[in-house]
């Protein structure tokens, strides 16, 4: 009720806010700005009137609605989308977010039927519907840009699949790989990372709407109707874990943190690897940048920000997760705070997938430098240690007869293919001229012929499996 004495200003106010009957005085202008989520809300739009529509739809079908006032509603909403994408809309402040903005603008076009929108629903289950719809729709889009990234990993597997580098554990030389085989371990996390995307999606797949503020709502709603219209699975089971979870949000937060350290894994690859002192890759002038004082750098800044970015992206995580921890049933104002930490991070994953995308069809891989490095290092003791196992010798002697052999190249500064036959026998008399055979690179990689295997063979098999699954 208006008090005497400020009838003119609480009319203002209720001409303004929609929730402004029971006040006497108008929002403090700090905290009028301070609670607003328009700024940032907004992009929820398109969401926001997908929703409204089917809302209308609904209502009109129970008999709600008239068939006119539904048609006004949709024809008004349909003209204020077009506003917004014209970049044709005021955003007021003072109408606090998305949601309030939208049901005035609607009013005011069409009077009486655009204050009949709202009934039988809250902004709390208006707010959780359109995060759901939004997240869907970008888990998507994250999806095939994910899709386009392995395309790409695919195509340059299949390209390198017989080239060698020194695989490693602890950073050091371990034994020589196939660079397409690295190329499918990066893909395979890939795949990963896509599944669990798809396993968040289901779960956000459910309409909170019609559980209105928490209880549901006193309205001869048809809550299945409004799913189908909206393409959601289904209707939320209980109307205050709706209105109230964010764990779908948090859900996808986390696949999006473990897609961003994988990311984050291969950008750090990519760094080491275009370094001077390896050199095993060369990245497209495209994805680097230059020094202002050092003109002879090329800096992999691509994959260093990506590497970066990652941390932002568990920070995102980290928010959602305290953000939810203390909140009682059901909505409280601490939701509109996982706005911006969720666009963030699609908007960054997205960024980072594309960027990969396109840099990955632009690596040069220098055969040579790899080679060499494979040479190095001892890479095939292994191999030398399984091939006196296959000529009777126990695996521990193996292992000691091959370390002393390594002992011998550490102190000569050769590798053991650079030794004399002579020399290997010194440390066991089963070895003979074969061994040669399994002390070369080639013959290293071509030996682990299994599924899972590094040999040229098993990977091309792995990228025919893989370009089926990616088919299917
Ligand atoms: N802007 C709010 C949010 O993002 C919408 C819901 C507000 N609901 C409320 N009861 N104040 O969460």
């Amino acid at each position: 009720m208006p008090i005497s004495g400020m009838p003119h200003k609480v009319r203002l106010m209720s001409e303004k806010k929609p929730w402004a009957g029971r006040f006497n005085e108008p929002t403090d202008a700090f905290v009028e700005a301070f609670t607003a989520s328009v700024d940032f809300d907004q992009r929820l739009a398109p969401y926001d009137i997908a929703g409204s529509i089917a809302h209308a739809s609904m209502l009109a079908e129970q008999g709600i609605l008239t068939a006119a006032e539904r048609d006004a509603i949709h024809q008004g909403l349909a003209r204020i989308r077009q506003r917004i994408e014209a970049g044709d809309f005021d955003w007021s402040v003072a109408l606090e977010d998305v949601h309030m903005n939208i049901e005035a603008a609607l009013t005011e076009d069409i009077g009486i039927a655009g204050k009949k929108l709202h009934t039988g629903r809250s902004r709390n289950d208006q707010v959780a519907t359109d995060v759901r719809l939004w997240l869907m729709d970008e888990i998507g889009n994250i999806q095939a840009e994910l899709r386009r990234f392995q395309h790409a990993l695919l195509d340059l597997a299949e390209q390198e699949a017989e080239t060698i580098l020194p695989g490693f554990t602890h950073l050091q030389t371990a034994q020589p790989v196939t660079f397409g085989h690295h190329m499918m371990a990066w893909f395979e996390m890939l795949e990963r990372d896509h599944e669990r995307l798809a396993d968040c999606a289901r779960r956000t797949n459910v309409m909170p709407l019609g559980a209105a503020a928490l209880a549901g709502t006193t309205y001869p709603i048809d809550r299945h109707f409004t799913a189908q219209l909206l393409g959601f699975e289904r209707p939320a089971e209980n109307s205050l874990d709706a209105v109230s979870d964010r764990d779908f949000a948090i859900e996808f937060t986390a696949a999006a943190s473990i897609l961003m350290m994988h990311l984050s894994r291969m950008s750090e690859e990519l760094v080491i690897w275009s370094s001077a002192q390896f050199g095993f890759v060369t990245l497209s002038d495209a994805f680097c940048t230059g020094s202002s004082i050092m003109p002879q750098k090329k800096n992999p800044d691509v994959p260093e920000l990506v590497r970066g970015k990652s941390g932002r992206i568990f920070g995102h995580l980290m928010s959602l997760l305290t953000l939810m921890k203390g909140q009682p049933l059901a909505y409280n104002k601490d939701n509109q705070e996982d706005k911006e930490p969720l666009f963030d991070t699609v908007d960054n994953v997205k960024g980072s997938l594309k960027v990969f995308a396109d840099m990955v069809p632009a690596i040069t891989c220098n055969k040579d430098r790899m080679r060499t490095a494979a040479l190095q290092g001892f890479a095939t003791a292994t191999d030398l240690a399984d091939y006196l196992v296959r000529k009777g010798v126990p695996f521990r002697d193996a292992h000691e007869i091959v370390g002393k052999s390594v002992a011998l190249g550490v102190e000569t500064g050769r590798d053991l293919a650079e030794m004399s036959l002579d020399e290997l026998k010194q440390f066991s008399d089963v070895i003979e001229q074969d061994v040669f055979e399994v002390l070369t690179l080639e013959g290293s990689v071509a030996a682990r012929n299994h599924i899972g295997g590094t040999a040229p063979e098993q990977v091309c098999e792995a990228i025919g499996r893989a370009r089926r699954r990616l088919a299917d």
